[in-house]
């Protein structure tokens, strides 16, 4: 796996427990391009690796800025980073990577943003700038709302900031915000698990609904075992019960790279060549995974006895 040497160039206090984070090229290289609602994993000693979405729009190649927030139910990855990056501080990162992709091609676009799932729709947002679109963002209060202030004085007429604090009427919900739109217009969502529970129920309705959710949809998938063929490495491995596909893989010398291990970064994505997959991830839409193109060995596994990579 290929990793990137960057430089934390700045840290910026964005709102309350959220700080913003600019990385620049360690040796003055140029960066790789990147498409609104790309993320990058970072690599840091002693944290667990963790992705985070993109905040800026690819234009000169020179930096690529983050927004890290503190959680609550943190396992090392957020408040690890938040205590132990530096500026200019050298680390690596992983090249950009889209699982979120903005497509713009309709005469509405929609974005839903929930917390710091702003991030990935303010590359997008930067992306529209000549197309027609709105944005409704909800946050909790005020003071933890990264980037109200740049977005309320850049784009006044299309942000609608929506606090779940305000006592005086009852806030909007995201029901309210596509009966206020086309049946034909672009949707995205970034968010909490509830909030994307309640986006994707407007999907058969809205055909062009895109979201990414932060939180793994399903459990990872161990409960069977089988034989993988790896087909160019001309090998066969055994996957037992209560391991994941990708342990197997990396057990047995096969360099997979992975980040998050529960299909939601796309880092392990592995195409399929032969036999069934019990897909766990939160990526691929169900179309994708009834087309078993591809996988992700960190949480999906074989539905049956058999299956063919194209490792
Ligand atoms: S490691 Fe993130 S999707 Fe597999």
């Amino acid at each position: 796996m290929q990793l990137l040497k960057v430089r934390v160039k700045s840290i910026t206090y964005l709102a309350q427990d959220i700080l913003g984070y600019e990385f620049e090229g360690a040796n003055g290289q140029t960066l790789p391009a990147f498409t609104a609602g790309s993320h990058i994993d970072l690599h840091v000693e002693n944290v667990p690796m963790r992705s985070y979405s993109l905040c800026n729009r690819y234009v000169d190649s020179k930096t690529y800025r983050i927004a890290i927030c503190k959680d609550i139910n943190s396992r090392g990855g957020s408040i690890g980073y938040l205590n132990n990056l530096k500026a200019g501080q050298i680390i690596e990162i992983s090249a950009p990577r889209n699982n979120f992709e903005f497509h713009g091609k309709q005469n509405e676009i929609v974005f839903i943003a929930g917390g710091i799932g702003i991030t990935p729709i303010l590359s997008m947002i930067e992306t529209a700038q000549n197309l027609n679109w709105k944005l409704y963002y909800f946050a909790r209060s005020e003071d933890k709302c990264a980037f109200a202030e740049y977005l309320g004085k850049t784009y006044p007429e299309n942000v609608e900031i929506i606090f779940s604090d305000c006592v005086n009427k009852i806030p909007k919900r995201v029901d309210d915000v596509f009966n206020d739109h086309s049946k034909t217009a672009e949707f995205y969502c970034c968010g909490p698990g509830n909030m994307i529970e309640e986006f994707k129920k407007f999907h058969a309705e809205f055909p062009n609904t895109y979201y990414e959710s932060f939180v793994a949809e399903h459990q990872v998938s161990t409960e069977n075992s089988y034989t993988v063929e790896l087909r160019k490495s001309n090998k066969f491995i055994e996957v037992v019960q209560g391991e994941t596909l990708l342990d197997a893989l990396l057990n047995n010398g096969c360099d997979v790279m992975n980040s998050c291990r529960e299909g939601i970064c796309g880092a392990c994505e592995t195409l399929v060549l032969e036999g069934e997959v019990d897909h766990r991830d939160s990526i691929l839409t169900d179309d994708e995974k009834r087309q078993n193109k591809s996988m992700f060995p960190c949480c999906s596994s074989a539905k049956g006895k058999f299956l063919v990579l194209d490792l």
